[in-house]
């Protein structure tokens, strides 16, 4: 099926509680004259500000889904890091509704929380936190290509249309079916010219915790034939002393910010 021009789009995923990055990240989609946002997940976890991030991206984007933080906020942190799981039980403390209170607003954020879709898919595209295979978890990582063919191979065997958008790795760039080669952004200068004679896993790196090296908040926009992959600079100094300032939060959270890992 041929695919053209449409109204552009942005994708953002893994704001991960990061206020500044979040709010700088809308900034630059507006500036863009972008109207729609679609997140892919992770909204919470690590990071300083659950519950205005919620309250961002539900007033902003037209599609918000489950990651895997946004889970075992809801559900406990099983299988994750002692760093990862510290967090995530702070938000819970946070954010979890306590029925002798009649707190409405924490209410409301908790059935938020709660009605998060694992999948979301339109004609020409699917998107998801994790993988197509497995949405909320599953990491589709570059090194697969070399270690685990099999893992990719069934990966892609198992996307219902030619694109997927993903995040969960914090790692930007673009997986082709049959190319060895993961394709990071410097290969493609930023702009990926959707091939639809191929499928293609695309990455759409993190808002609020990027991890390939560069700390600046990493978005996409679609526009139907290709995607621009945009970096955008915020205040990650203040977000990291939200961090170290609180004592429920492991500091490594905030230290990473800067080294963007
Ligand atoms: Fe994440």
């Amino acid at each position: 099926m041929s695919s053209g021009p449409s109204e552009p789009i942005a994708l953002i995923s893994d704001v991960h509680a990061n206020l500044e990055a979040l709010i700088a990240v809308i900034d630059d989609i507006r500036s863009q004259g972008i109207a729609k946002i679609y997140n892919l997940g992770d909204t919470v976890g690590y990071g300083p500000d659950p519950e205005a991030c919620i309250d961002l991206v539900d007033a902003a984007c037209q599609v918000n889904l489950c990651g895997n933080h946004d889970y075992a906020v809801l559900f406990e942190a099983e299988g994750f890091n002692p760093i990862a799981k510290k967090s995530v039980d702070c938000h819970r403390k946070i954010m979890r509704p306590n029925p002798e209170e009649n707190d409405q607003e924490k209410l409301r954020r908790w059935m938020w929380l709660e009605q998060l879709e694992p999948m979301y898919e339109v004609q020409d595209f699917e998107a998801m936190h994790g993988s197509p295979r497995q949405p909320i978890t599953e990491y589709v990582l570059p090194s697969d290509l070399e270690t685990d063919p099999v893992k990719t191979s069934d990966i892609f065997s198992a996307m219902s249309k030619k694109v997927a958008f993903v995040g969960h790795t914090h790692f930007p760039g673009v997986m082709e079916d049959g190319n060895d080669s993961f394709l990071m952004l410097s290969t493609f200068d930023n702009y990926y010219r959707i091939n639809r004679d191929n499928r293609a896993i695309i990455n759409i790196g993190s808002v609020g915790q990027p991890r390939d090296r560069n700390p600046r908040s990493c978005y996409v926009i679609y526009d139907g034939v290709s995607v621009t992959y945009r970096r955008v600079e915020y205040d990650l100094e203040k977000t990291m002393q939200k961090i170290m300032a609180n004592p429920d939060i492991h500091p490594a959270c905030g230290i990473r910010l800067r080294d963007g890992r």
